[in-house]
């Protein structure tokens, strides 16, 4: 991100503080309990800055006060990014386009949860051969080493699911150039650095804000070549199939493509904002269940027998990952205990006469309202000793078909509804084929044997960022 701009970040900040405590409205929210929010416009702006330590305890506080009502947390003004909110990430201003593609749901989403989820039978070959190729470049453990490794394990499984997904995203060889896979890696740092800076200014003043040009530029220098060769390439067929076609999400794109969507700078840009939904995320859930299995041979031994009966059944294929149920279940538990954060579905109030709820609750327009996943998934009504982590609590009910790719009321992760995360097929194959293929090949373990503790920002969390677990290969 560019320095001036860290600099035009604290005036703003100065300039936000004037705003709260002079020009702010009347609260139109006051007739809601509050937790965490004292009254008056100071008391608000504290209550945000406490946010992003105590919004976790807040939202435990609102369900055991309020367990079948609505409450009300602290805005989230100062440090906030719920990746599916646009409003949240200053999507305007950091995903330069979006509203382009946000305007053909039916190609760009209809895409991923369509013919992406449709093709991970045969796409898997390539998703395995990216995988395998990762953790040989990330590892670099030489086959007659026999030692335990220590690695920071998030590094590493951060460059072998970025790979991977490009792999369907844009094939070879761009998935695999180091300096492309750096920047998909630091897209969505920058946009949600970007997005807090941005939304300490006013209005008028975001559409000159420019944190994201560097990345943009560093985009079209790493992708242009490629994207116009591929246009160029489809263009010669004339709309006629050819052998060898790249069978990928930029190739999909471009069948699809109106006469705006075929300019290189959309498909760049949409190519980065695609990362920006997949990677992160994907790593972030990753990593909670990996810590889990690191920590616990427990979980390891029985896990690993699962992985290698299925693939001695059925292969390297979907359909062993489809018969994976522990891992399946420990994935889907680790979600429910942490997931992207205390919060889902964000949802904001459009109509002109706001949104009035079923219990006679009335919310203004323009109000941001989300669901405490933590109250639903910490719910004993629907969890047996909703508190502990039982990596195997739903291995039993998979094989009959809850699986963890199921969104419902009581299972918000990927959200719910129409909108429920349409990558969730291709993320949660790719989690189990991942952690398949180090159950096969490896043995790790964590040092101290303990679960590295996560980290709580406002109501997002991450996982432990540089615990290191060793790793040795498997004889
Ligand atoms: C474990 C990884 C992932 C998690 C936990 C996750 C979670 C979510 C959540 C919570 C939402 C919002 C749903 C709602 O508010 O109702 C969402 C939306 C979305 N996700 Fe994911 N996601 C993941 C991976 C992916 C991947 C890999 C892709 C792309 C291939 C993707 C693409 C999207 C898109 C495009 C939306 C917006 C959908 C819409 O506007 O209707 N996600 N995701």
């Amino acid at each position: 991100m560019d320095p001036p701009v860290y600099l035009a970040g604290v005036l703003a900040l100065l300039f936000a503080t004037v705003w709260f405590l002079f020009w702010r409205g009347h609260d139109s929210l006051a007739h809601i309990p509050s937790i965490g929010v004292s009254s008056g416009p100071l008391g608000k702006y504290i209550a945000s800055v406490l946010s992003i330590s105590r919004t976790r305890e807040w939202l435990d506080e609102g369900a055991r006060k309020y367990p079948s009502g609505v409450f009300k947390i602290p805005p989230d003004d100062v440090l906030s990014f719920q990746e599916a909110a646009t409003e949240a990430i200053e999507a305007d201003y950091t995903l330069s386009g979006w509203r382009e593609a946000a305007s053909r749901p039916d190609v760009h989403i209809g895409l991923i949860r369509g013919k992406l989820t449709r093709s991970l039978g045969s796409l898997f070959p390539a998703v395995y051969d990216e995988i395998r190729t990762s953790f040989e470049d990330v590892f670099e453990l030489e086959p007659e080493k026999t030692g335990w490794t220590p690695l920071v394990a998030r590094d590493a499984l951060m460059r072998v699911i970025c790979r991977t997904t490009n792999r369907v995203f844009v094939g070879l060889p761009l998935c695999r150039n180091e300096e492309f896979v750096d920047l998909n890696i630091r897209f969505t740092m920058d946009v949600a650095m970007s997005a807090f800076i941005i939304k300490l200014f006013p209005a008028f003043l975001k559409p000159y804000l420019t944190p994201m040009r560097r990345a943009y530029r560093d985009g079209e220098r790493l992708m242009r070549d490629f994207v116009d060769e591929r246009l160029r390439e489809t263009a010669s067929h004339k709309g006629i199939e050819w052998e060898d076609k790249p069978d990928d999400l930029l190739q999909w794109m471009i069948d699809l493509a109106n006469e705006r969507e075929l300019q290189p700078d959309f498909l760049i840009k949409q190519i980065l904002r695609l990362n920006f939904s997949a990677i992160h995320t994907t790593l972030i859930s990753i990593m909670h269940a990996f810590y889990h299995i690191a920590a616990s041979p427990e979980y390891q031994t029985p896990l690993r027998e699962e992985v290698l009966h299925a693939i001695s059944t059925y292969g390297w294929t979907k359909d062993a990952m489809d018969r994976l149920f522990k891992l399946d279940s420990i994935l889907r538990e680790s979600q429910r205990h942490f997931g992207l954060g205390a919060l889902s579905m964000p949802r904001k109030a459009l109509r002109a006469s706001g949104f009035t709820f079923s219990n006679g609750t009335h919310v203004p327009t323009g109000t941001t309202l989300a669901v405490s996943a933590r109250a639903i998934h910490f719910d004993e009504g629907v969890y047996e000793c909703a508190e502990e982590f039982r990596g195997f609590r739903f291995a039993g009910e998979s094989e009959g078909g809850a699986r963890y790719v199921n969104a419902s009321a009581s299972y918000v992760p990927w959200g719910y509804g129409r909108h429920a995360c349409p990558g969730r097929f291709w993320a949660a194959n790719e989690m189990k084929a991942v952690l398949a293929y180090l159950l096969a090949h490896y043995e790790f373990r964590l040092e101290d044997q303990a679960v590295p503790k996560e980290t709580w920002f406002g109501h997002n969390v991450v996982p432990h960022q540089t615990a290191k677990v060793l790793f040795r290969r498997r004889a």
